[in-house]
């Protein structure tokens, strides 16, 4: 199974070339420098609050970054990308890097950034580490806090109407009826179940049924049988067949 999931992934890297990225300075998450002590984070994902996220939407990020040194801070990008799990080497794609002219951060003050990212829907299914970074300097030297590092998983893109699920739905809702249906037969209570009950006694379901009767009562072969099955849940198979079955023994 997991080898599998694995194939499948490295097929569909291969073919989507792995992402064309418009990411402007291209290889900031190469070398990622240290995190500053003195620098806070905490992350939320107003729309995604269970960190599971549909392929082909946007999705929001917001950041708040709190400055508990004595320096200023200057935020100069956000960036992030997406990584094979257990395997961080393997880019899977790279997100737009945002970049800030003047996001400075007192000391002992906090600001909230924001960030947005897409995956590709053709990773729906799949899990992937998700690594997100705010790069920073404080007094002429860069920091970088990696703020979100986990695995998560890869919706399937929200639709409106899913012909597929609906079949299946349906197909579940009629499956359901029919168990019901046969619930209610066992317990001679089919004539309770529309559609498919005997129609309760007008006036022709009655002759049919006394017709049948006489039948029954000659003969205890395998059309017998049949007629019983035929008069299953009707009021009068409820009261003629124990005294039907004992004959048969
Ligand atoms: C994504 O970023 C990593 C780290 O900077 C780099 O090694 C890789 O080549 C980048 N991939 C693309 C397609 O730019
Ligand atoms: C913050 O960084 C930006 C981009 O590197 C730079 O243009 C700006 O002058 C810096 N601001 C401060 C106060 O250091
Ligand atoms: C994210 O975590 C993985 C281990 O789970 C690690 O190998 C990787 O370097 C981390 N990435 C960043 C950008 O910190």
């Amino acid at each position: 199974m997991r080898l599998t999931r694995a194939t499948t992934l490295a097929i569909l890297l291969s073919a989507s070339g792995v992402a064309a990225i418009d990411a402007s300075p291209k290889y900031l998450l190469t070398d990622i420098p240290a995190a500053n002590p003195d620098v806070e984070s905490v992350v939320a994902f107003p729309d995604h609050a269970d960190r599971a996220f549909p392929g082909g939407e946007r999705v929001k990020v917001l950041l708040g970054l709190r400055n508990t040194g004595n320096d200023a801070v200057n935020v100069t990008h956000l960036a992030g990308s997406l990584n094979v799990p257990n395997n961080f080497n393997f880019y899977v794609t790279n997100f737009t890097v945002s970049s800030f002219g003047d996001a400075v951060i007192k000391p002992k003050k906090e600001a909230t950034f924001e960030y947005e990212f897409a995956i590709d829907p053709q990773f729906a299914g799949h899990s992937l580490q998700l690594a997100l970074t705010a790069f920073y300097d404080e007094a002429g030297v860069a920091y970088a806090t990696t703020y979100f590092n986990s695995t998560v998983p890869v919706l399937d893109p929200k639709v409106v109407f899913d012909r597929e699920l609906a079949v299946i739905y349906l197909t579940l809702a009629g499956v359901a009826f029919l168990c019901f249906a046969g619930v209610m037969k066992a317990a001679g209570l089919g004539h309770l179940v529309p559609f498919i009950g005997e129609a309760k006694p007008t006036t022709g379901a009655t002759k049919k049924t006394y017709v049948k009767k006489v039948e029954k009562k000659g003969t205890t072969s395998a059309s017998a049988s049949d007629s019983e099955q035929w008069l299953e849940g009707t009021a009068f198979a409820r009261s003629s067949s124990k005294k039907e079955k004992k004959k048969q023994k």
